[in-house]
């Protein structure tokens, strides 16, 4: 990460259709943006540690060729969610960085998290 504080926006999408744009600066996770900004249905028990799976998203696929797959760690963190639909395009939002690429970004909230 470069010195520079540059800011980049994340939308995210509720299952209703309803749609929350936060902004924060680059280095932040899409999972610390969600919590500081209140947007509901990502609870983030673990705190971003990779252990708790609530803070699942599905990104747009306009945005999965930038954002790409989970590492394998996170991957089978996801394989492992119960209770929830995993999607090709699911991630773990604690894992996704915001950068510069990523300014604009759209994820999907899932309808339900998985219960720990
Ligand atoms: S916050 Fe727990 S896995 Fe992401």
């Amino acid at each position: 990460m470069s010195g520079a504080r540059l800011m980049a926006k994340v939308t995210y999408r509720q299952p209703d259709g309803s749609e929350r744009t936060c902004v924060n600066f680059e280095g932040m996770t899409v999972m610390h943006l969600a919590i500081g900004s209140l947007v509901d249905g990502i609870d983030a028990l673990c705190g971003g540690m990779r252990q708790c799976g609530t803070c699942h998203v599905y990104i747009a696929p306009e945005w999965w060729d930038r954002v790409g797959p989970a590492g394998e760690d996170e991957a089978a963190m996801i394989e492992a969610l119960e209770g929830v639909e995993v999607r090709e395009t699911s991630r773990l939002s604690c894992q996704i960085q915001l950068s510069e690429e990523l300014d604009g970004l759209v994820v999907e909230v899932p309808a339900d998290q998985p219960g720990i």
